[in-house]
């Protein structure tokens, strides 16, 4: 008799989802509400635990643990694709896992999640776009929504569901390896633009009819910690020391502004506040997140972020659970999953944890299963894949570049003419997609060189002047001939990074590139500096000697963007969305007399 409610149960679900008739994202359903509670008085506690399960594809042990725990979501982590990293692969292992989902008793969709964080970066053919510290200082609202639409139909493209973006950090200290995860330092200005992402990524209408799910991150404090609390000493997943009034002032506003623009989920973040884990902080996640500021998806945990609280698994388990986090990332990696699933069925009967909290926890997770679409659409066709780095999304790259760069010297270089007789190009940066890129770009630290398809700034400038422009590339300026002040475009920068392989105690300037800049300034050229960076660098001792000087930031796949510029095909309109210090060690610091360029100034 079950078996036949639950089917009628689940036609009844998918024919009242497609009723939704709006576009947008709204919480207060009665119809959605109603349907979970049916669908939760299904559940038994193992179903409802494997809800609250998250695994890195890479680490399931078979494919029928899916069905066999009722696991409520996978991820690819960094890095973690299928064999052959192409969209349509993506789309198979997709469409796989969904299927083995199919065959769990109540047929709940699989829901999963991705860091397509500045476009589908994991996969290669995708447009890379800019990272947020570069969409920053375009300042353009409508491009991120745009970029955020285009990242969503990649995604969706391979049929996956949720990308964990966009990243709410206003960073403030710039040893951080995660800075340029920041669309600047002023909460307001990543609150427009984090509102920005969600309406482009969560856009219903681009989709078929399952709109991809935005992830606000990392709550709270991310980027706020203090130097030296962090891992290994230095900034990442350290401790916020902050008044519970003062986090509510700077921090708050920009997720608030999230929640109210209908983002279904938010990721907790790996920091302390006041020396708590976010992870453990029912102040933070409850009374505060879903409380207080009225959020209604789902909270989930960061890559085995729950480790990470004092005390032995269980009791991490325990406490993270009912401090909030409704989804916990376990990964598979550090902690075998079904050792998280015995456990937290554990905690539940001997009463640690409530069922009320646990029915709270999948409530949520199955409220954006149905909101997003997702349950009556679990599968993706493969009638979209050709929308993966088409020329649409490569041109709005292009323009995502062009807007991004911020010119902060220009002593007579820019424009350089397209009918130039003598060019040098040099720098490591030059002809190098993956220093472009950064982290998060195929590989979880991104990589060198030709990652994946795009231009690189040389090939753009070569597009770019005229076919008798004699065009020289040195990537260290020797064997170059002396000139007469001819013009030397030198692009430098740092090696890609992500999270705390970023962490640094100086920014400098690599050696490499000032002895490169050094050879051609010596034969006599007049330099161009361009720096590809995930932050501001320290340029004060530097900067005098060069005629030119502009910021790329972490440009992405389409550094033919950045020619539109050097040849004045655009005039630059990109403005410094960070202060950047004379000694950059002192972060976004607001005292003038320690400050190089203000954030809001560009040429
Ligand atoms: C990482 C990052 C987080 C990311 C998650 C999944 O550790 O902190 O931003 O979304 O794990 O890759």
């Amino acid at each position: 008799m079950k078996q036949v409610f639950t089917f009628f149960a689940f036609i009844f679900f998918s024919y009242s989802c497609n009723n939704e008739k709006s576009n947008t994202i709204t919480f207060s359903s009665i119809e959605i509400d109603q349907k979970v509670d049916s669908i939760i008085s299904l559940m038994n506690l193992d179903e409802k635990v494997g809800q609250m399960t998250q695994i890195d594809q890479r680490f399931l042990d078979t494919i029928s643990d899916i069905s066999t725990y009722t696991i409520g979501s996978l991820l690819s982590g960094g890095g973690s694709t299928p064999k052959i990293n192409k969209p349509d692969e993506w789309l198979k292992m997709y469409n796989r896992y969904q299927k083995e989902a199919m065959n769990s008793r109540l047929k709940i969709p699989l829901v999963y999640g991705i860091d397509a964080v500045h476009g589908h970066n994991n996969v290669v053919g995708a447009t890379i776009f800019p990272h947020n510290i570069g969409l920053g200082a375009t300042r353009n609202e409508e491009l991120v929504t745009e970029i955020g639409k285009a990242t969503a139909i990649a995604v969706n493209a391979t049929g996956i569901d949720w990308t964990f973006a966009p990243c709410l950090t206003n960073p403030k200290d710039y040893r951080w390896g995660r800075t340029y995860e920041g669309f600047s330092d002023d909460p307001k200005l990543v609150a427009r633009l984090g509102v920005a992402s969600i309406k482009g990524i969560q856009d219903k209408s681009i989709s078929n009819g399952k709109s991809v799910i935005a992830c606000a991150k990392h709550f709270i404090g991310d980027g706020n910690t203090e130097f030296g609390t962090g891992m290994n000493g230095l900034v990442d997943r350290g401790d916020v020391k902050m008044s519970l009034d003062s986090l509510r002032k700077e921090l708050v506003p920009k997720y608030q502004e999230s929640i109210d623009a209908g983002v279904m989920t938010v990721m907790a973040s790996y920091n302390m506040w006041n020396g708590i884990r976010c992870h453990a902080s029912k102040e933070l996640l409850t009374d505060l997140l879903k409380d207080e500021m009225g959020f209604q998806g789902f909270v989930v945990s960061d890559w085995e972020a729950i480790d990470q609280i004092p005390g032995d698994y269980k009791s991490d388990i325990e406490i993270s659970i009912n401090a909030g986090i409704d989804m916990v990332m376990v990964s598979g990696e550090g902690q075998p999953y079904k050792k998280y699933i015995r456990l937290l069925k554990e905690n539940v009967n001997e009463g640690l944890i409530s069922m009320e909290r646990i029915d709270d926890a999948v409530s949520r997770i199955l409220k954006v299963k149905l909101l997003s679409g997702l349950y009556e659409n679990p599968f993706v066709e493969n009638d979209r894949l050709n929308l993966i780095g088409s020329d649409k999304h490569r041109n709005l790259g292009r323009q995502a570049v062009r807007e991004s760069i911020v010119v902060l010297k220009n002593d007579g270089m820019l424009p350089i003419s397209k009918n130039i007789n003598n060019l040098v190009v040099a720098g490591r940066g030059a002809d190098n997609i993956g220093m472009q890129c950064g982290g998060w770009s195929i590989a979880w630290q991104g990589g060198q060189g030709r990652i994946t398809k795009g231009t690189s700034i040389l090939e753009g400038i070569k597009k770019t002047v005229a076919n008798n422009t004699n065009l020289v590339y040195s990537i260290d300026g020797k064997g170059v001939d002396n000139s007469n002040g001819e013009v030397a475009i030198v692009v430098i920068g740092e090696d890609p990074y992500t999270e705390w392989f970023g962490d640094v105690e100086k920014v400098e300037i690599n050696n490499e590139d000032l002895k490169t800049i050094q050879r051609l300034k010596s034969k006599g050229y007049r330099v161009m500096v361009l720096l590809i960076s995930g932050r501001p660098m320290n340029i004060s001792n530097h900067i005098d000697g060069w005629d030119g000087f502009a910021s790329l930031w972490l440009p992405g796949t389409e550094g033919i963007g950045v020619s539109d510029i050097l040849f004045g095909d655009y005039s630059s309109t990109g403005k410094l969305s960070f202060p950047w210090p004379i000694q950059v060690e002192d972060g976004a610091l607001s005292s003038y007399d320690k400050i190089l360029f203000d954030r809001g100034y560009g040429l």
